[in-house]
């Protein structure tokens, strides 16, 4: 079998296109839905990773602003910056944007963003929310796995569903997500024993553990659908090699910059028995941002009672 890949860039500028409409509805009634995302510090990725999000948001009419504090902003002083954003009736959602430096209170931030404009889902109200199946919002990386899987026709009722990872952004709301939609859910960590044996049996498996290419195709049953949230720097020219043989795009891509993505899914071995696998980059990574924007016109329309 040689998989589909589902394509996270298509699906994203689908969902995008919807969500611009939505926020023409809203406009006509004198509301501008507006997202604040909040950078510490001077991490590349995380600075490229704003403003990819200041740029969605410019192309689908949402307010956007962009905070950028220096790294040695203490715990105290972020929180006095969020409480001003929750007071700001021009913001509706609030990013705070991860990871944050050592010295600040990561729990202490993420708990001082307004429930009602966390549209990282991240505040414990709203994982809460989510446990007990209330409508919330919920973090952007599984909420955007799951629109990839229905958009995709895949049937998630019934299914064996293995989730690798369970972390508080990812794997536990992946978790609960795929079992509010009624698959039977694993979760497994690195302490599991015997990995491979367990994502054998899963129809639907979504890694999201944070190691280079750790799936392979005999941990995969075939025609099972595999969602890669991986995103692992790899740097050195001869795994890239190893990774994607003489792949003429992948080398010159590594080539130009230096370093390119990988997965946490081997993605050419597994390709030969899945029945669909998600690219990166290009799969889940642009589906995330599309699911702020979502999060971002929800939360506007939610606290306004709409
Ligand atoms: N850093 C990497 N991914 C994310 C995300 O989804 N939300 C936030 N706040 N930070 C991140």
């Amino acid at each position: 079998m040689t998989a589909t890949f589902i394509k996270g860039t298509k699906i994203a500028e689908e969902v995008k296109r919807e969500i611009a409409a939505d926020v023409e509805t809203l406009k006509a009634r004198g509301i501008q839905p507006g997202l604040a995302v909040v950078l510490v510090g001077d991490d590349a990725a995380s600075s490229a990773y704003v403003n990819m999000k200041a740029r969605s948001c410019e192309q689908l009419g949402i307010y956007s602003r962009k905070l950028t504090i220096p790294s040695a902003v203490t715990t105290e002083q972020l929180l006095a910056e969020v409480r001003k954003l929750d007071e700001d009736e021009a913001i509706d959602g609030i990013l705070v944007q991860l990871p944050l430096p050592k010295h600040v209170n990561k729990h202490a931030i993420l708990e001082a963003v307004d429930p009602r404009k966390d549209v990282d889902g991240f505040h414990s109200a709203n994982l809460g929310s989510l446990v007990l199946g209330h409508e919330t919002l919920v973090a952007c990386t599984p909420l955007g796995v799951m629109e990839l899987l229905h958009r995709s026709n895949v049937k998630i009722e019934g299914a064996n569903a293995v989730v690798l990872g369970r972390s508080d952004d990812v794997g536990k709301p992946q978790a609960l997500l795929l079992m509010h939609a009624n698959a039977t859910v694993t979760i497994c960590h690195s302490r599991t024993r015997n990995l491979a044996e367990i994502t054998r049996r899963a129809d639907i498996i979504v890694a999201a553990i944070g190691k280079t290419a750790l799936v392979t195709r005999d941990w995969v049953k075939p025609g099972a659908v595999v969602i890669d949230v991986g995103t692992n720097k790899v740097s050195d020219r001869s795994e890239v090699r190893r990774l994607f043989g003489d792949d003429e795009a992948r080398l010159k891509d590594f080539d130009k910059r230096g370093y390119i993505w990988v997965g946490d899914v081997d993605e050419r071995s597994v390709q030969e028995v899945a029945s669909m696998i998600t690219p990166v980059p290009g799969g889940v990574g642009p589906m995330t941002i599309a699911t702020l924007m979502k999060n971002t016109v929800k939360a506007a329309r939610m606290r306004r009672g709409l």
